[in-house]
């Protein structure tokens, strides 16, 4: 008991010191020269057995600011449990002074991927945390606190998983995708192979439920390279995953509208490759949403779906819709390097989502939280502040009021929300 406690603060003092550093943001350049030039497994892990300590701790200090009725519920207890003990693995290389020994070098890899695996269903947890809490307390005062803290969150797990990925894939026992891949980023991701395997995945989906899909238009422009080719240096999985989710979102909405005609309008996917932006606008006519809906859409756990059936997930098949996570998260995907997702309307005909990706590798730095004084205010009031590792246009702009975030769309409920 009196050995818990003593670890306890000790963890708590490493915790404090480790919060005092900021996050180190990589470009998507420096992490391209260091899997192919620059790096080798022993600089790799001098880098992370420092960075991946200060993010957690960053984040572990905000965990610590939620609300008081929230830390308790036993979801976001166990999610703190496991950054506790994944914190405490990583620190246990804090002293090695060997950096080149290959016993260390593997258990090193070894503990990262037991760290990824304990951290996979880490989305499902705390969206059930906040699940619990409504179920509890049906409190939404804390709901700004509560979306501030989700973004952050999740934008520092998407981070750590980037870190622990490109060292397993680089170094470790696992290989990557492909063999051109350096780890997990592409130098040459094909963007139009990436939207045709979104569509042709969300199509299924919504064959399964609706029995019908909608066709794709797919339009290329790339005015300043000599090819019909649209390439970039990126994460594939994560273009996938905001693609797949705006497919799916855009598929709904034009089958609940057309379902019933006897023809129902294509989706339309423009792609330009320009000299700063690479933009994709999916445009579908599934009747648009109200432009004073369009804030509400990217809070977590909004959606206007029927909450999934258990029984879908047990046999395998994945819904179209209905956890309310699909845009926040792919937002947070777009923006981790420099981008954005923006969703622009046409209430009554349809909408526009369109995906920015940072065409030049030097641009896409990651954009990450950071614990600091500005944002532990944010926990106590409603100022909206700017405290990202780097400033872009939409850090500055609070979200709308959160106190039009009726109640009753978080209290619908749903059983939880797939990783990604
Ligand atoms: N293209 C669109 N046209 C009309 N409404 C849309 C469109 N995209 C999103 N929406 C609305 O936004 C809501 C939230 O979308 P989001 O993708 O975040 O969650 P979801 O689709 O309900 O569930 P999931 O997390 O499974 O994706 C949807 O329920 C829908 O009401
Ligand atoms: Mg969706």
């Amino acid at each position: 008991m009196k050995f818990g406690r003593i670890l306890c603060q000790r963890v708590a003092r490493l915790v404090d010191h480790y919060s005092q550093f900021h996050p180190s943001p990589l470009s998507m350049k420096t992490l391209v020269d260091f899997g192919t030039k620059t790096g080798t497994e022993a600089s790799s892990f001098e880098f992370l057995r420092q960075e991946l300590p200060v993010r957690l701790a960053n984040i572990m200090k905000e965990i610590n600011l939620l609300p008081e009725n929230l830390q308790q519920m036993p979801s976001v207890a166990m999610v703190r449990n496991w950054y506790q003990q994944s914190f405490t693995e990583i620190l246990e290389f804090e002293n090695i002074v060997n950096l080149e020994d290959n016993e260390t070098l593997s258990k090193f890899a070894e503990i990262l991927v037991k760290i990824r695996n304990r951290h996979s269903n880490v989305v499902e947890t705390m969206a059930q945390g906040v699940m619990e809490l409504r179920d509890a307390y049906g409190d939404t005062r804390t709901d700004s606190q509560i979306q501030y803290f989700l973004d952050r969150f999740y934008t520092n797990r998407i981070s750590i998983r980037m870190l622990i990925n490109q060292h397993a894939l680089l170094y470790g026992s696992e290989l990557a995708n492909h063999p051109q891949h350096i780890g997990c980023i592409d130098p040459h991701c094909d963007v139009l192979e990436v939207v045709r395997d979104a569509y042709a995945n969300a199509r299924f989906l919504c064959e399964q439920y609706y029995l019908i899909s909608p066709d794709v238009q797919i339009e290329s422009h790339n005015p300043y390279e000599n090819t019909e080719n649209i390439k970039l240096v990126y994460v594939p999985s994560h273009l996938y995953h905001m693609l797949f989710e705006l497919l799916k979102n855009a598929m709904r909405a034009v089958v609940e509208r057309h379902g019933d005609q006897h023809e129902i309008p294509p989706l339309k996917i423009r792609i330009c490759k320009g000299k700063e932006d690479l933009t994709i606008k999916l445009s579908d006519q599934g009747g648009g949403i109200p432009y004073s809906k369009i804030d509400l859409l990217f809070q977590y756990m909004y959606t206007t779906a029927p909450q999934p059936q258990p029984s879908h997930c047990r046999e395998g098949s994945a819904p179209l819709a209905g956890y309310g996570y699909g845009l926040p998260l792919s937002r947070l995907y777009a923006r981790y390097f420099q981008g954005d997702l923006v969703l622009s309307s046409m209430d009554g005909h349809g909408t526009d989502a369109i995906v920015y990706l940072k065409v030049l590798s030097d641009e896409a730095n990651e954009c990450l939280p950071v614990y600091n004084k500005t944002a532990s205010k944010v926990y106590e009031s409603d100022i909206p502040v700017s405290d990202w590792s780097s400033p872009a246009p939409w850090s500055q702009t609070p979200s709308r009021s959160f106190s039009t975030y009726a109640s009753r769309t978080l209290m619908g409920g749903n059983c939880g929300v797939r990783t990604s």
